[in-house]
């Protein structure tokens, strides 16, 4: 059982520090696959989820570029790192330090993987106030 608990105070979800929420997705971010937490935390089970775009989970405060960014440099370099506030089903949501890959199998297929831990706290107020401005701009 993986371990994930509600803020009281806010609408935040969290998850264990030692837990890796993970999917896949095929080419075009089409989800291919999620880890037990993923569901978990998301609050989707993985019928829901399989087959969907991945931006399922976008929350409207996430800035454009911030997405911009990840797919410029899983393209073009064949990762991305970064911080991202994800939104739960229920319109609650949680935030993610990712990292994503891109994979290419033997006949040339390319996929891509996202690996999730929990971010620094100061990594999270750093990107609240950050997203809000670039979000401002857009
Ligand atoms: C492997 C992988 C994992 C992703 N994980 C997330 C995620 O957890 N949350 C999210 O909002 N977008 C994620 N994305 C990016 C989405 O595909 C999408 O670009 C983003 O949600 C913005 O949506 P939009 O392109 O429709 O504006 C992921 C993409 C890939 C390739």
């Amino acid at each position: 059982m993986n371990v994930i608990y509600k803020d009281t105070n806010s609408d935040e979800w969290y998850f264990a520090n030692n837990s890796y929420i993970l999917s896949e997705t095929d080419d075009k971010g089409i989800i291919t696959y999620a880890n037990d937490i993923f569901c978990e935390i998301a609050g989707y089970t993985l019928k829901e989820l399989m087959g969907e775009p991945h931006n399922i989970l976008r929350h409207p405060e996430m800035p454009k570029i911030a997405f911009k960014g990840l797919w410029d440099d899983v393209q073009k370099k064949g990762f991305w790192t970064g911080i991202v506030k994800n939104l739960r089903k229920d319109g609650a949501y949680y935030w993610v330090h990712a990292t994503v890959l891109r994979r290419i199998n033997l006949k040339g297929n390319v996929s891509y993987l996202s690996i999730r831990t929990t971010p620094l706290r100061a990594d999270v107020e750093a990107c609240t106030t950050l997203y809000k401005e670039l979000k401002d701009k857009e």
